[in-house]
This record gives structure tokens, sequence and C-alpha cells, in this order.
């Protein structure tokens, strides 16, 4: 059992606390045609409105009759302007999962696409509370970015020796399962699906990548977790997924060859999704980890990646299925004395001479930066690469090496500068060539969900931002205190705008530096400034006596920069012109190379870290202001977890400006203490 995990049923209610719906239920609201034969969400868009009017003394109305015929004549409610009518209008000329928002005559209207946009139309009108009736409501239109928004879980059904319960998490136990099975009450998986629902997810992968033998027979044998799982997501309209192992036929089906080239092979995974599909009629897909960390794949068998993930497409093909295929592909056993070998290039290596080799319903996922989550590292150049391949962008709520749910650490901030980002420098960005948005899920089964409480908010954020990445995170970032903090003093605002707006700079000011990554220690948590410098991984600092960095020039190192299309191969390849943050992911330099900011490498290190650091002890003090403004377990459990970031991040400071003190023996000209 986690620290986090409670033992008393209950938790925190994150977005969706009843107060957030009060607005609304204090109207009378109607709902037109529902619900409907065969339409779920519509009877869980009708639950939702009849718990709110209930709890607040509105009054919903279920009328008969379309929503055309409503266009003139609102329906009455005995006598009453409704102040809210709900309609799924297929004719309306809407984009699927779509709808859109108006208001006349006193009445606020939402016409959805189909029966998925009017969830998403209702959870926008709690997001606007008392604006959702304001006869100055601007007129809207809705519809997703992105079709496939989806949450990974890192889940594992048996505790695994080193990895635990979930992979990565930092949030307690799995929500799913529990010692070895799958829970017997999923009512907190509905809780769930109806956060993520609120924030525009519709899709979830029920177990980890790195998929071991108990996982592995979700797919055969333990199949029936699965569809309880999918019974327990689909009244939110979120479709499950699950992780396979490319090994699966000679691991669960006795096969001798996993070979995609094998009609055995295809056989045995065609008979496998035609029994998924009559358990589960609405199944996403699968998610393949394949030649990765010790994972199989086709490489055994002198196949590409295309032939792997095409034998498991065309089994899914027939019903609609996908495969997210990643390729987060890379030698985990390389020599630190090879100095050619850059782990950097690999997915880019691998995948892009396979461009157009895919089939369609194989969606390749790509890390968004060509290392691994790292706090800054380039945008992945593959995004940019692969015009003929469907692509899903892969983020990480999770906050592995971004301080573990211990630190406050917003991450839209980040993933609004990569989605935004523009390979080619001329409007297009990474969320035009991604066309699904994938991200690996922070939630366990700790009652704030997500460990430290503020993380919720990278939650809500990435299911907004997948929906639409154009959303100022700042915006986001007040939108998710509005509904979580209903009410509240402004202070509380104040205060949460402070500590979180900004805090992946405050990080990142403290951590490692000038996107030179993993500095960090066992577990991804803490300082280890040497810990991957002399091993297999291929995550190298390169540091001595005269410098450090990695050049990854094409004139002189690995040549990554060259994969990127120009503007940025030239603008990384140059140090004129390569951005500070970026200097030493792309190039060696001396300690006493002067940044464009003016200052030497060295003594930014050494003011980032003092300032960062200090900045963190600031964010506390701010928070104690909150005390008896909010919940006091909440309050409490940030208190702790802020305390612990000050101590880690003090722990980082002094070792990273020791370091780079001890190896260039130049000075700090403000005369911090140095070790
Ligand atoms: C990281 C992480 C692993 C995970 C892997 C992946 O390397 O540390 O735990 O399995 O990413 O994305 O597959």
């Amino acid at each position: 059992m986690s620290e986090h995990t409670v033992s008393t049923p209950g938790w925190h209610a994150a977005w969706l606390p009843d107060d957030a719906f009060a607005s609304l239920g204090r109207r009378t609201v109607v709902v037109l045609g529902a619900p409907g034969d065969g339409a779920p969400l519509v009877a869980t868009v009708v639950a939702e409105l009849r718990a709110a009017t209930d709890r607040s003394g509105g009054r919903l109305v279920l009328a008969d009759g379309d929503a055309a015929s409503a266009d003139g004549d609102l329906p009455r409610a005995d006598g009453d302007t409704p102040d809210l009518v709900l309609a799924v209008d297929p004719a309306a000329g809407l984009p699927a999962e779509g709808y859109a928002v108006e208001r006349a005559r006193g009445t606020t209207r939402v016409t959805a696409a189909d029966d998925a946009g009017l969830l998403y139309g209702l959870f926008h009108v709690v997001r606007l509370g008392e604006g959702a009736f304001d006869d100055a409501l601007a007129p809207s239109r809705h519809a997703p970015a992105h079709a496939v928004r989806m949450l990974d879980h890192w889940d594992n059904v048996d505790v695994h020796d080193v990895m635990g319960q979930v992979e990565r998490g930092f949030a307690g136990g799995s929500i799913f399962y529990s010692d070895g099975a799958l829970r017997d009450d999923l009512t907190r998986v509905g809780a769930y699906a109806r956060l993520l629902a609120a924030s525009g997810v519709n899709r979830v992968a029920v177990n980890n990548v790195n998929v071991h033998r108990t996982e592995a027979r979700l797919l055969t044998d333990r199949l029936d977790d699965v569809v309880r799982l999918a019974e327990a997501f689909r009244p939110w309209g979120i479709r499950v997924h699950l992780a396979v192992s490319f090994g699966a036929p000679m691991t669960l089906g006795g096969l001798a060859t996993c070979d995609p080239l094998d009609p055995a092979v295809a056989d045995w995974w065609t008979g496998t999704a035609r029994r998924v599909y009559e358990a589960i009629p609405d199944f996403g897909g699968f998610v393949v980890k394949a030649d990765s960390e010790g994972q199989p794949g086709p490489f055994a068998y002198g196949r590409d990646h295309a032939d792997g993930a095409n034998v498991l497409a065309r089994a899914l093909a027939p019903y609609g299925g996908v495969v997210h295929w990643r390729a987060f592909v890379y030698n985990h056993h390389q020599d630190w004395r090879d100095r050619k070998t850059d782990r950097a290039r690999a997915a880019y290596d691998h995948f892009t001479p396979l461009d157009g080799k895919f089939d369609e319903n194989v969606v390749v996922q790509v890390k968004f930066g060509p290392l691994d989550f790292q706090v800054r590292e380039p945008v992945s150049p593959m995004l940019a690469a692969m015009p003929r391949t469907h692509l899903a962008l892969e983020l990480q709520v999770t906050q592995e090496y971004t301080g573990q749910q211990k630190h406050v650490y917003y991450l839209p901030e980040q993933w609004s500068e990569v989605l935004g980002w523009e390979p080619w420098g001329d409007g297009r960005t990474v969320s035009d060539a991604a066309r699904d948005v994938v991200a690996v899920s922070n939630v366990g089964d700790d009652r704030f969900w997500t460990g430290h409480p503020l993380a919720q908010a990278n939650l809500y954020g990435f299911g907004r931002l997948a929906w639409d990445p154009a959303l100022d995170p700042a915006d986001l970032l007040d939108e998710w205190v509005g509904l979580t903090f209903p009410g509240a003093d402004p202070r509380v605002q104040d205060v949460l705008r402070d500590l979180m707006r900004g805090s992946r700079a405050t990080y990142e000011q403290y951590t490692a530096p000038l996107g030179v990554c993993f500095m960090v220690g066992p577990g991804h948590y803490g300082p280890g400034v040497d810990y991957y410098e002399y091993s297999p991984w291929g995550t190298y600092h390169f540091a001595d006596r005269d410098g450090i960095g990695v050049d990854r020039t094409r004139a002189s190192g690995t040549g990554y920069a060259g994969q990127y299309p120009e503007p940025w191969a030239s603008t990384y390849e140059s140090l004129d012109t390569c951005p500070d943050e970026l200097l030493l992911f792309f190039h060696h330099v001396p300690y006493t190379h002067v940044l464009h900011s003016g200052k030497t490498v060295v003594q930014h290190v050494y003011d980032t870290h003092t300032d960062g650091a200090a900045r963190t002890e600031e964010m506390a003090r701010r928070w104690s202001d909150l005390d008896g403004l909010v919940d006091d377990a909440l309050f409490g459990r940030v208190r702790e977890l802020l305390a612990e970031q000050v101590r880690s991040a003090g722990e980082w400071r002094d070792q990273v400006r020791t370091y780079f003190w001890r190896h260039s023996g130049v000075p700090d000209e403000r005369g911090g203490p140095l070790y």
C-alpha cells in the first residue's frame, strides 16, 4: 500500500464537485428527443442533468420532437421559457463529436452533431457556469482538433518486482487492478471516466506497454476483465484499448514463431481480434511496444516495423480497430565508449524509411522528443518526416522526469509549446502533423487521484489541449481552478496562478540545464549528474574539464540536427542561432561559452539553480496563505509536498552547481555556496 492510499471509501471530486453544476442545476433545462434508443450517452447527459437539477432546485424536462422542430419555437416547459435546451441534430452540419452553443430570447441552446457532442456540450455549459446564461454569450461552434484523445495507463495487473503496480506511477496503486486481479468494484473507474469525458478524452488503454505475463492474458483468457472495464468507460464515450505483446502468438498461442509474415501468426491475430470484438464491439484497438527495451518485435525475424504493425492492423481492420505502434525504438545496450551512436537519432532512423508502408489503421505513436519526456528536449523530427503515415503525438502526464508528482509542474505550458511548434516554420504545427494525441496517465488510487492534488490540472489540461491545442494554458489553469474550487476566496486563484504558472520554467531552472537532459538519479527522481554517464542507455552529457554538451551537428557531431527540415536544421546546427535552452542538446561547448543571454554557460547554471531553488521556497510560503481557504486535507497534502520540493530543489541546486564548479574551476560571480 502506498502512503497515499486511503482505506476509507471516497475520493476527491477533482474538477467535478457538485457545486460546479450549481448554475445549471438551478435552471429549467430541456433535452429534446431524449433518451433515444441506442444513444447511451444521451442517457448519461439526462442522468447528469437530473442529478444537478435535483440538487439545486431546477427542473429537467424531456421533450419529444427533433431539434429542427424547435428551431423557431422553443419547447415550453409548462409555460416557462427554458433556460437551456440541449439537442442532437445530425443535420446541423457539425463535425463528429462537435456542438454549437448560442443564446437567444433568454434560452441557451446546445446543438450537437451526435450523442458524444451532446455530452461534450453539457460539460461546456458546466465550464461556463453563470456565463452560460448571460445574454451576452456569443455564439460558438466546437469540434475536436484530434479525433483520438487517448490516455495510456501503464498499470500492471500483478505488482511488478521493480516497477510496482503502476509503472512510473506516482499516485498510489492502480484504480483498475489490485493484487493480481481486476478490482471487483469499478465504481471509481466510472468516476474517472466521467472526469475524463469532462476534459475531452475519448480513449483509454488499460494496461502497461511493457506487457508482462499476466497482463498479456487480458487479450485472451482474461478478456472478461477488459469487458468490464469497457462497460465502465462506455457511458462516458470512452473506448478501451489494450497493450498487447508482439510475442503473444508464441506465449499465448503456443506457436513456434511470431514472425509477422508467417500465415499461422496472421491467423492467430485474426482469430484473437475476432474474439475480442465479439466480446467488446466498440473495442478501440491495440497498443504495441515492440523491439524496445527488451520487448519482442519483428527485428528477430529480419522484418521491419511496418511488417510487424500491419499484421496486427489487418486483424483489427474489419472491425474499425487501430494499432498504436510505438516509435520508441532504440539500442538500450549501448556502449558508452561508442561516441558515434546517438539515441536521439534512433526513432527517425528506424521509422522514416517506412513512411507509406503502414496500413491505414496503423498509428505510429511518437514521443514528443527524441529521448524520453525530458523537461527540455527539442520536438522529435520524426513528427515532420512521415507525411504518408498516421501519426500520434505521445506525451506524459505522469511526471516521470518532471518531479514525480512531488514537484509542482504545470505540464500544459510545455505541451502547448510542443503542439504549436512549427517544424517547417510556415504555420503548420505539430498538432497538424499528428492526428492523434496520446498521453501516459498520472492517475492512481490515491484519494486525490494524482498524488499531488495540483497535478490534477495536468490531467485536465491534457484532455482540453488534445481537444483544442490552441487553448492558452493560463486560461486552462483558471478554468480548472474555477471548476475545482467553485466559490472559493479569490486568493485561491491568485495563489494557484502564482504557484503553477511558470512552474515548468522553475523546474527547468534547478534541474538539468540548457537541454542537456538525463541528469537524474535512480528511479528518475532527484539529481544524479553522472548517474547515466557510463550506462548502456545512450543518455550522456560528455562533461569534462573543458566543456559539456552533445555535439549533434552535421558538421562535426552525430548529424542529428540534419533530421530536421529547414529552417530548424540550420538553426540548430549553428551556435549562432541555436536557442540557449537547447544549446547543450546540440552542441558541446566550453563552460565559458557566452549564451545569447550574455551570460556564460557556467554562470547561467549557477544563477538558474540558485534562483530556481529559491523560487520553490517562495512557492511554499505562498501556499501557506491558503490555510483555511481550501479543504484541510488538500491543504496539508500540498504543504507536505512543497516541503519535499524545496528539499529536492536544494539538493539539485547544490549538486549541479558543485559539479560545474569542480569541472570548470570557474567561481560563481554571485558568490553562492559551492562545495
Ligand atoms: C521510459 C520509462 C519506462 C517506459 C518507457 C516507455 O523509458 O522509464 O518505464 O517503459 O519509457 O515509454 O516504453
